[in-house]
C-alpha cells in the first residue's frame, strides 16, 4: 500500500490528579516501563519522519523519561487548554512537514503497531482527509459521542458534557487517535474555538470542521477496545497492568512454555522462559529472569533476576531473587533464595531454607530449616536441619567454607569466619567456632546425664 511521509504527535501535557501523584502522569510506570514509554515503542515501529511529544507539566521529567531517543523532539504546552490547543502546540514543529499526522495520547500504552499499521491501511484505502478510531462502549461515560447522520455517514464527535441526553445514549465513542492530512489539520487547528461547557479547545470539532469542507472522514471502529485503555487514575493502571501481564503470558503459551493458570500468571516484560517450561498458579517472574527448558515453578512463587536452570523444579511457595539455580536442582517447597546465591547444577534446597551469598557446588544438600548466608560448600556436602551459619557479630559479615563431601549434623552453628575441610565430620548440636581439619570429626556436646527411674518417680508423686 502507498504510504505517504508520516508525524506522529504525542499528547503529554495533563498533570494527572487523579493518580494521587505529583508527577506527570504519562510517566507513571506500569510493570515495565512508564505509560509514554509504550506509546513511543508503538509508533515508532512506524517508522515515521517525526515524533513531537507535547509536555506541559514538570517537563522536564517526561524528557527524562523518553531519554536521549534521538528522533524525539519535544513541544512545549504552557496551560493545558484543551487537546486542540495541544495539537497547536506541536505544529510549529512540523512546519516544513507535509504528509499524514499521526495524533496519540501518552496515557494510552496498550494501543498496538500492528491496529496502527491497520488503522493506517484503512485511512489510505478511504482516500480520507481524517480518520480517527471509534469503539463500541457498555458504559461510554465521558467519552466523546460519534455522531451520524441519518444516512450513516460521520457528522462529528459531540463531548459528553455538551451532549443532549439523547446523544448521551448513543455507544460508539471517540478514542481520542485521529490520522490527518496535514494541509488540512493545520488551518483547522488554527480555527478551533473554546466556545463549549469546558472552555476548551477541543481537537474533536476538527471532525465536523472537515465534514463542512466535504473532506473525506473515515471513522475506524475498533472491536478490541482494550487496546484503547486510558490510564486516568490507579485502577485503571492496575487494568492496564493486568492486561500487559496477559500478554506477556500469551506469547510464552504462544512459544511452548506451559503456563496451568494465565490468570494467575504474572510476566514482566523481558522475561524469558523456554519452550516446555511449565508455570503453576500464582507465579510473578520479573526483571532479568530466565528459566530454562523443562523446568517446573510448582505455584506461588516469585522469582526476580534470576536464572532458572534446565530442568530444576521450584517447588511451591517460593522466592528467589538475583540468584542462579543451576540445572536439575531441587528448591522448595518454602524457601527463600536471596541475591548472591549460585547454585551449581543438582543442588537440593528444601523446606524454610534461606541463602544469601552462597555458593553451593554440585549435588549439595541442605533439605530443611537451614541458614546458609556468606558461604561456599564443595561439592556433594550434607547441611543437617537447623543448620545455621552465624555470619554477623552485629557489626560485619563473615564467610564460612565448608569442603566437599562434608557432613554437618543437625543444628549446628558456623560461628563465621570458620572452615570445615573436605570430608570432615560436625556432630550434631555443635557450635564450631575452630576449623575442623579434612577428614575430621568434630563435635561440641555437653556430657548427657541420666537419673534411673526419676520419671516414674515425679509422675507417681504427681497424680497422689
Ligand atoms: C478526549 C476527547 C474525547 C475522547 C477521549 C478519549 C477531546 C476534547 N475529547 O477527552 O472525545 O472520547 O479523549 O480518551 O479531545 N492533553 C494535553 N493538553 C491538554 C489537554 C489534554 O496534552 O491541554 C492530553 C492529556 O494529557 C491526555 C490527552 O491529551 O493524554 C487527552 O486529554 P483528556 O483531558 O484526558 O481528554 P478527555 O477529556 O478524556
Ligand atoms: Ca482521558
Amino acid at each position: 500500500m502507498t504510504t505517504e511521509p508520516l508525524a506522529i504527535i504525542i499528547l503529554a501535557a495533563g498533570l494527572g490528579k487523579r493518580m494521587g501523584s505529583e508527577l506527570p502522569k504519562v510517566i507513571t510506570r506500569t510493570i515495565s516501563k512508564p505509560l509514554i514509554n509504550h506509546v513511543l515503542e508503538s509508533a515508532a515501529k512506524l517508522a515515521p519522519e517525526r515524533i513531537v511529544v507535547v509536555t506541559g507539566h514538570r517537563r522536564e521529567l517526561v524528557e527524562d523519561a523518553v531519554g536521549g531517543d534521538c528522533c524525539v523532539e519535544f513541544a512545549y504546552q504552557e496551560k493545558q487548554l484543551g487537546t486542540g490547543d495541544a495539537v497547536k502546540s506541536a505544529l510549529p514543529a512540523l512546519q516544513d512537514f507535509k504528509g499524514a499526522i499521526l495524533i496519540l495520547y501518552g496515557d494510552c500504552p496498550l494501543l498496538t503497531s500492528s491496529t496502527l499499521v491497520e488503522f493506517r491501511n484503512s485511512h489510505v484505502a478511504a482516500n480520507a482527509t481524517l480518520s480517527f478510531i471509534t469503539s463500541r462502549a457498555e458504559s461510554p461515560n465521558q467519552y466523546g459521542r460519534v455522531l451520524r447522520s441519518a444516512g450513516g455517514e460521520v457528522a462529528g464527535i459531540r463531548e459528553a458534557r455538551d451532549c443532549t441526553p439523547e446523544e448521551l445514549l448513543i455507544s460508539e465513542v471517540n478514542s481520542g487517535v485521529y490520522l490527518v492530512d496535514s494541509s488540512f489539520l493545520k488551518p483547522a487547528v488554527a480555527a478551533l474555538n473554546n466556545d463549549n461547557a469546558q472552555g476548551e479547545y477541543y481537537l474533536t470539532d476538527i471532525v465536523s470542521a472537515a465534514v463542512r469542507e466535504g473532506q473525506i472522514v473515515n471513522a475506524w471502529l475498533l472491536e478490541k477496545s482494550e487496546e484503547l485503555l486510558g490510564v486516568n487514575n490507579l485502577y485503571d493502571l492496575s487494568l492496564v497492568n493486568r492486561v500487559l501481564h496477559m500478554r506477556n503470558t500469551k506469547e510464552l503459551i504462544e512459544s511452548g512454555v506451559i503456563v496451568e493458570d494465565p490468570a494467575t500468571c504474572y510476566v514482566e516484560e523481558g522475561v524469558k522462559v523456554s519452550p516446555g517450561a511449565v508455570l503453576g498458579p500464582n507465579v510473578k517472574l520479573m526483571g532479568s529472569t530466565v528459566v530454562g527448558r523443562g523446568a517446573v515453578i510448582e505455584g506461588t512463587a516469585l522469582i526476580k533476576d534470576s536464572q532458572i536452570g534446565e530442568e530444576a523444579v521450584i517447588k511451591l511457595c517460593t522466592r528467589i531473587e538475583g540468584a542462579s539455580v543451576g540445572e536439575r536442582c531441587s528448591v522448595g517447597p518454602f524457601a527463600n533464595i536471596r541475591p548472591g546465591s549460585l547454585f551449581e547444577p543438582e543442588v537440593k534446597i528444601g523446606n524454610f531454607v534461606e541463602t544469601k551469598k552462597a555458593r553451593l557446588k554440585q549435588g549439595v544438600k541442605a533439605s530443611h530449616l537451614t541458614y546458609l548466608g556468606d558461604c561456599t560448600i564443595g561439592e556433594n556436602s550434607n547441611i543437617g536441619a537447623g543448620t545455621i551459619t552465624c555470619n554477623y557479630d552485629g557489626y560485619k559479615k563473615y564467610e564460612t567454607l565448608i569442603g566437599k563431601g562434608v557432613f554437618i549434623g543437625s543444628n549446628t552453628s558456623l560461628v563465621a569466619p570458620v572452615a570445615v575441610h573436605d570430608g570432615a565430620t560436625v556432630g550434631a548440636g555443635s557450635v564450631i567456632t575452630k576449623d575442623v581439619e579434612k577428614d575430621a570429626l568434630a563435635f561440641t556436646r555437653p556430657v548427657q546425664v541420666s537419673k534411673a527411674g526419676w520419671s516414674r518417680y515425679k509422675r507417681e508423686k504427681l497424680s497422689k
